[in-house]
């Protein structure tokens, strides 16, 4: 038998999830520079799930980016947050004078998302915005900015639509707070 997801509770179910991405993408889609080909850019593993509904919201508005994935890990706990972040799957896509969007499943510490920032920042893009589905602001260390935002999450570890504890959960459609206490990546 294959493992079963651990106990939860929906917060987000799939319809609330689903209009949210249009909002999303129809005010990304008005402030993406126009006249130029655009990149988002998915951190992994998390955001897979958010960046397929979200790249086909933005392409029902007209806006067909390309896609490209990017893989940042904190070094020691996973839960808690070293400080020190290191590049383990890195871009193929050249971002060079184009304008990007650098999208999460979630904002929590922060420190991916500043160091996948700085990152792409390098490599000098037209435009840089940042995207996240969730933003749990309770534990951040990490000053970032936050440019579209889903829903504000309170501290509670959540599953998922490509959140997962311990591995588990992230083929649910919808986002769900874990019940039991597995609260580790
Ligand atoms: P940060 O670097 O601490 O902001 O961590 C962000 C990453 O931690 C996210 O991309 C997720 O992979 C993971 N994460 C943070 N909070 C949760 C949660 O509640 N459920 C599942 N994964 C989470
Ligand atoms: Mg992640």
């Amino acid at each position: 038998m294959p493992p079963s997801p651990p106990q939860h509770r929906i917060l987000f179910s799939e319809p609330i999830i689903a209009g949210r991405i249009e909002q999303l993408a129809r005010v990304i889609g008005g402030d993406l520079p126009s006249g130029f080909a655009p990149v988002v850019i998915g951190l992994l593993t998390g955001s897979f799930v958010f960046v397929a509904d979200l790249v086909r919201a933005l392409a029902r508005g007209g806006v067909q980016p390309q896609v490209d994935f990017l893989g940042v890990g904190h070094y020691g706990e996973a839960t808690q947050s070293s400080g020190m972040v290191t590049v383990y799957k890195n871009l193929r896509v050249d971002v060079r004078g184009r304008p990007v969007l650098l999208v999460d499943d979630i904002a929590d510490s922060g420190l991916s998302l500043h160091a996948a920032r700085a990152h792409v920042l390098a490599q000098h893009p037209l435009w840089l915005r940042t995207c996240v589905l969730l933003n749990k602001p309770a534990r951040r260390t990490a000053e970032v900015a936050t440019d579209y935002v889903g829903f504000e999450v309170p501290d509670v570890w959540l599953i998922g639509y490509g959140l997962d504890a311990g591995g588990q959960g992230r083929a649910l459609p919808y986002i769900a707070i874990l019940e039991s206490d597995q609260s580790t990546t």
